[in-house]
């Protein structure tokens, strides 16, 4: 029989590629999400993709009653944690409402599993942990300094992790740091769906691109970078998804208490080149103008991935123009997002 792995948070935007990831493998995802910002409708898509609809169970991390029926009525290999709130600017003006949500749920989900006894864990970590550091290419073994509640949330979190590790034998827990993922399912059926105006850098290129907005604003033409814009790293979601799979795999066949991880190209990329190359994939131009910086960024980084490729043989195998391709094909067939269903 196919292990269950938990999917917290599997109806967001990872989460349900990760679930696609995790059938083309041979495992059972069982998603619990409370939908506070996604859609069912993503479930659904997985199955038009996969053949398999996840089950969903709609409850909230830091209900202890839902998780431990959850976890009495079937035997479950591992949790893969990706419930979570992620937007910095809220995370500043709300600082309890994400420590409530992401710290205090995920107290709540490794009580729960204590109690059950499920001790393999991945958890969605973020580069924003590492804060500002002088250097840009980011490795593990950096002093970690978030700047905003959003990043010393995910690095309490980490740090929590570390002390269950410690304090208890039998967990296996890998910290996956992850950089700027974007891009869609190649099938064009599940990608990335923002409320609202969206924050972020690829939704907002392609909602430009289908009309929803007028124009990208650039974000500072005058970083200390080769062509003035910001510099990140941007990993297509599928290669995300699938780095997870390979650290499933990877704490069910060695056991090592403890993981962390860069999930990242080791590639950067600026502001306007990414926006060139979408707009080499569209085969036209997009309006844009650049304007102040924004408060809080930073001019310009990238992942170190080697401890990845040596501890997971896992590396990025999509590169640019897959990422736009993909994110405009999920943009082209639902404008909307999954409010078009
Ligand atoms: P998302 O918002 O699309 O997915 C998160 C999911 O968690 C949503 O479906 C939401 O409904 C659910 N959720 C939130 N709080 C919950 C709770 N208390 N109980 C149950 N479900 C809850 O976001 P995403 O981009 O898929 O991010 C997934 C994870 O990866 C998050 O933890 C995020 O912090 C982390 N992460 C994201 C990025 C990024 O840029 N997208 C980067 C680094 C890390
Ligand atoms: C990318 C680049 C902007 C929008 C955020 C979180 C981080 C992580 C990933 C969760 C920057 C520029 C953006 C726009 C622009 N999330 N930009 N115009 O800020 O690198 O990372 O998402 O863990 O924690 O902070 O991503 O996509 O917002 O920005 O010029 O309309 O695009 O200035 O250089 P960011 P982003």
């Amino acid at each position: 029989m196919s292990p269950t792995i938990l999917v917290t948070g599997g109806a967001g935007y990872i989460g349900a590629h990760a679930c696609v990831a995790l059938i083309a493998a041979g495992y059972t995802p069982l998603v619990l999400d409370n939908l506070c910002n996604s859609s069912a409708e993503s479930l659904r898509r997985v199955r038009r993709i996969s053949g398999v609809e996840p089950r969903l169970i709609v409850a909230d991390i830091r209900d202890a009653q839902a998780l431990d029926a959850l976890f009495a009525a079937q035997p479950v290999a591992a949790v893969m944690h990706f419930a979570g709130l992620k937007a910095v600017g809220e995370s500043t003006a709300a600082p309890l409402r994400y420590h409530d949500n992401n710290v205090g749920g995920s107290v709540a989900l490794l009580q729960a599993m204590q109690r059950a006894g499920v001790r393999t864990l991945i958890f969605s970590s973020s580069a924003t942990v590492y804060g500002e550091p002088s250097v840009a290419q980011f490795r593990e073994d950096m002093r970690c300094d978030p700047v905003n509640p959003y990043g010393r949330g995910k690095w309490m979190i980490e740090q929590m992790l570390g002390d269950l590790a410690a304090s208890e034998p039998g967990w296996r827990i890998a910290a996956l740091r992850y950089f700027n993922p974007v891009g869609a399912h190649p099938s064009g059926l599940i990608g990335e769906d923002p409320r609202g105006v969206p924050d972020n850098l690829m939704p907002y290129i392609t909602q430009v691109a289908v009309g929803r907005l007028p124009a990208l604003r650039v974000f500072g033409g005058d970083w200390p970078t080769a062509d003035g814009s910001g510099v990140r790293d941007y990993i297509h979601v599928m290669d995300l998804a699938e780095g997870h799979v390979a650290a499933l795999r990877h704490l069910l066949e060695h056991a090592p208490q403890r993981l962390t991880l860069n999930l990242g190209s080791g590639r950067g990329t600026s502001v306007l080149q990414l926006l060139h190359a979408f707009e080499h994939v569209i085969g036209r131009a997009l309006p844009h103008e650049i304007v102040a910086r924004r408060p809080g960024d930073i001019a310009a980084y990238w992942a170190d991935p080697t401890r990845a490729a040596a501890v997971l043989g896992w590396r990025t195998q999509r590169d640019l123009s897959a990422l736009c391709a993909d994110a405009w094909r999920w943009q082209q067939a639902n404008p909307r997002g999954y409010a078009d269903a």
